[in-house]
């Protein structure tokens, strides 16, 4: 009877049940250890052949060869589906869902400033009138915000502008925090050629602070600048612009003359409105609420940035952002904008979704 123990039938059989039950990689490797490594069983089986006679290892010879090349293909088989397994584990452990839901929860917490959004809004409502987005720094020099604008020094405009001026530098000379978007004019100016046609919407700042006054606030700057630009054109940009942001057809205007020294002549525009308790409504009634400041280009200020102010000519216009958010959305007191308190932004602040697009409206705040 063969010895099971050196049997090739039996090592086969024993061998490649191994082999299909090995569930890993290194199991896998042990059995090939033991069948094919230097004193596997396999291994002292051909080793064997040495010490038979020419006829027994005539017979053996094939068949232990035999043997051998069986389980080695057992082997790289197994191998190969193990390899093909372990991949499919790590792939199915490293998937990531892209297909998840966005969370609804974290859309209504995040909320836009007002400030953000009616920014929006006019850059949407100009940007339909043809006019770019200009910009400028914050810090700036005294030329920039004063002498360039028609303000010299020891102009009375310069006391009421409060303004924060940092240390003298080397060069003697003291930056400031721009107290108005007008300086955006200046350098817009002096890095292009005319014709103009933008408005720079940003952070301005006046040591000054109460209800309707804080140290930091926002203005927009609109500035048009061609051969023929008169103050019909003027009116009209204004007239639309305010129509379309406060949603109202047609709303009533009044133009009032008044002082500015980088405008000649100069207005301040007021619109129509109805006062009832703390309520404002522009564009109904007979009141008037004042609400920027406009003029023709002072000649001395196009002289400047080194247009001539015989072959060019045209409009700029300031107003307060801040104010424009209050009026619009009914919010009473101007320093809740910068108090960072959430219930605020809750209530006041518009959903990041809520993008404005002429198409879609201004301010549709439906659902979202
Ligand atoms: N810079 C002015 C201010 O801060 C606002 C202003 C008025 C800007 C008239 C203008 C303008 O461009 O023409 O009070």
């Amino acid at each position: 009877m063969a010895d099971p123990a050196t049997d090739p039938a039996s090592l086969e059989k024993e061998f490649l049940a191994a082999i299909e039950n090995a569930s890993t990689l290194s199991e896998l490797e042990e059995v090939r250890l033991a069948a094919l490594g230097k004193k596997g069983r396999v291994s002292e089986l051909l080793k064997s052949l040495g010490g038979m006679t020419a006829e027994e290892r005539q017979e053996q010879g094939p068949i232990i060869n035999g043997l051998k090349q069986t389980l080695s293909q057992a082997l790289d088989h197994r191998k190969s589906s193990l390899e093909i397994e372990a991949l499919n584990i790590r792939l199915a452990a490293e998937t990531e869902d892209v297909t998840l839901p966005v969370q609804p929860r974290a859309l209504s917490d995040g909320r836009l400033h007002p400030i953000s959004q009616v920014t929006e809004e006019i850059v949407t409502i100009f940007a339909d009138m043809g006019f770019s987005v200009a910009e400028g720094p914050d810090v700036e020099t005294d030329f920039h915000n004063f002498t360039a604008l028609n303000i010299p020094e020891s102009h009375p405009a310069r006391q009421m502008h409060d303004t924060f001026y940092f240390e003298e530098n080397e060069d003697g000379e003291r930056l400031l925090l721009r107290t108005h978007t007008s300086p955006v004019q200046i350098r817009t100016m002096e890095a292009g050629e005319p014709p103009f046609r933008f408005i720079a919407p940003g952070r301005t700042y006046r040591c000054d602070s109460d209800q309707t006054h804080t140290p930091m606030f926002h203005q927009v700057e609109g500035l048009v600048i061609d051969k023929d630009t008169h103050l019909g054109h003027l009116k009209w940009v204004l007239e639309t612009f305010l129509s379309a942001f406060f949603e109202v057809d047609g709303v009533g205007l009044r133009l009032r003359p008044s002082y500015f020294p980088f405008t000649e002549p100069s207005m301040e525009v007021d619109v129509q409105c109805a006062r009832a308790g703390n309520e404002i409504r522009i564009g109904e009634g007979t009141d008037w609420m004042e609400i920027l400041g406009c003029g023709m280009v002072h000649p001395n200020v196009l002289t400047n940035v080194g247009i001539d102010p015989e072959v060019y000519q045209g409009f700029a216009f300031g107003m307060g952002i801040d104010r424009l958010a209050m009026l619009k959305y009914g919010m009473p007191d101007l320093r809740a904008f910068f108090d960072a308190d959430l219930r605020w932004l809750r209530h006041y602040g518009f959903s990041a979704l809520n993008v404005p697009t002429l198409q879609r409206g201004l301010s549709v705040d439906e659902g979202i």
